[in-house]
């Protein structure tokens, strides 16, 4: 299925993009849940400011759409410094990111997107910036090149990714603060929901919140998304006010099930059950059999696949759970445990 496509995923689509830029909270304050990495966050700014000093570079992961962009903006915001923004895959050559690093000012903040997609030659020039504050230049070339050192202004390196797995240990080291993002509860997705429908003027009851709290993975980017989608759906068919019904009907529609999932993830599901017996199944069988990218169950679909206690992961593939068989109705094998192990007889 194409990317594009998929509703729940957490993945930014073109709709997302304004609507990202509207609904992003402006403070520590105002960004819900994350209670863990807010109040760590909150602790070494107030303590950099304190000193004067920048602060450590901070490394942010977790999947999609779940505010590592969005803290990055607070973190810049509380420590009352300018933010410059960009990712991995645009730092082609050590060149484009030593134009970037020395156009910073003193304790600026430099966000790298998708950092897990550096180059190694970009890398290494990133390694003594972000330790000694230096980029070491080679003018020259053979026997005649000399090396020389230029200081960089003090700055905060907040990197980005999905995949902290993916990144290299001696990159990985240099970050003095690390931010897992979870997935949201529904409580909290509510009033993220709740706050988006005040900003956007759009109309809907606490039941109705709740609703689409419940059924968005999870995951802030896509609550906003079903909740504008509902919003359509409400508009025409049920006087602009999103109710609890309002909301299921447009759900429903839009073929979200009442746990989030959508046709990807059952098809997923089904495959591990009725293709694999209930597997495991490694992840290149299962997206080969399926048609969907391994990257894209591996990032989008699986997370909360396993977050829901659906699927397992086993060093010889991915089972699913006797939850999984109740959820999609299908009949359970009597050789499954309640954790989606084969029993053996
Ligand atoms: N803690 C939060 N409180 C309120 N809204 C949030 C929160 N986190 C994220 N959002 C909303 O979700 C949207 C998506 O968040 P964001 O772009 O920061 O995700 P991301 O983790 O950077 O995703 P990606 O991995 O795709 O880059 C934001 O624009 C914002 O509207
Ligand atoms: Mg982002």
């Amino acid at each position: 299925m194409e990317e594009e496509s998929r509703i729940v995923s957490g993945m930014k689509m073109n709709e997302d993009v304004t609507a990202d830029v509207t609904l992003r909270p402006q403070s520590l304050g105002e960004y819900i849940g994350q209670d863990k990495v807010k109040e760590k966050m909150a602790v070494f700014i107030e303590a950099a400011k304190k000193r004067g000093e920048a602060l450590d570079h901070v490394l942010l992961y977790g999947p999609p759409g779940l505010g590592k962009t969005t803290l990055a903006h607070i973190i810049a915001q509380e420590l009352n410094v300018n933010i410059r923004i960009t990712s991995g895959p645009a730092i082609e050559r050590p060149g484009d990111l030593a134009a970037l690093l020395t156009n910073l000012s003193d304790k600026d903040v430099l966000f790298i997107d998708e950092i897990h997609r550096l180059n190694s030659s970009v890398e290494e020039v990133l390694y003594p910036a972000m330790e000694d504050y230096a980029l070491d230049i080679i003018l020259g070339k053979g026997p005649s090149a000399r090396s020389m050192r230029i200081d960089l202004p003090r700055f905060t390196l907040v990197g980005a990714t999905t995949r902290a797995g993916m990144l290299t240990s001696p990159l990985r080291d240099r970050f003095g603060v690390m931010g897992r993002l979870q997935m949201y509860d529904t409580d909290q997705l509510k009033t993220i929901v709740k706050r988006s429908a005040r900003i956007l003027e759009i109309e809907v009851d606490e039941e109705g919140a709740a609703e689409i709290a419940r059924r968005s993975r999870g995951t802030p980017r896509i609550a906003n998304r079903l909740l504008r989608r509902v919003r359509d759906f409400a508009d025409v068919r049920a006087e602009g006010i999103i109710t609890r019904d309002a909301a299921d009907q447009g759900l429903k529609l839009l073929e979200v099930d009442e746990l989030g999932l959508d046709n990807s993830d059952r098809l997923i599901l089904d495959a591990i059950i009725t293709k694999f017996g209930g597997g495991p199944v490694g992840l290149d069988t299962l997206a080969a059999t399926t048609g969907e990218e391994s990257g894209t169950i591996e990032d989008v679909i699986e997370p909360f696949l396993l977050q829901l206690g659906f699927i397992q992961r086993t060093p010889r593939g991915r089972c699913a759970t006797e939850n999984a068989y109740r959820h999609m109705g299908l009949p359970l094998p009597k050789n499954i445990d309640s954790k989606g192990q084969t029993r053996l007889f």
